[in-house]
């Protein structure tokens, strides 16, 4: 079953800003996208990197280990199929930020 966990509020994570979360174990990184937040693990899927401080110009994001290149809207790599970012939903709920994790993500923390 999905539960829903607190991981910033709206005005912490204002167009263009970041921020790392620590849920359960796990690390994620919540993106304000031109007023879309984006939630990803905090991992590289080629090699474990953190994403935290990847550049990221418009959605796209650009692991700072060896360069692979990831949409955060969909977690893939453009024009490539395989690797993929794991992503969160997230909800705006009064004002919080909340992460939607499965039991089976849970379960990996
Ligand atoms: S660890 Fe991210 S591209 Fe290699």
């Amino acid at each position: 079953m999905p539960r829903e966990v607190p991981v910033a509020t709206v005005d912490e994570l204002a167009p263009g800003q970041r921020k790392l979360a620590f849920v359960e174990g796990r690390s994620i990184v919540l993106f304000n996208v031109a007023g879309e937040i984006r939630a990803i693990d905090d991992s590289c899927p080629h090699n474990g990197a953190s994403l935290a401080s990847a550049a990221l110009e418009g959605c796209m994001l650009r692991c700072p280990a060896h360069g692979l290149c990831f949409d955060l809207r969909t977690g893939c790599m453009p024009g490539a199929v395989g690797l993929r970012l794991t992503t969160f939903p997230v909800r705006h709920v009064d004002g919080e930020l909340l992460v939607i994790l499965e039991d089976s993500a849970v379960s990996r923390a």
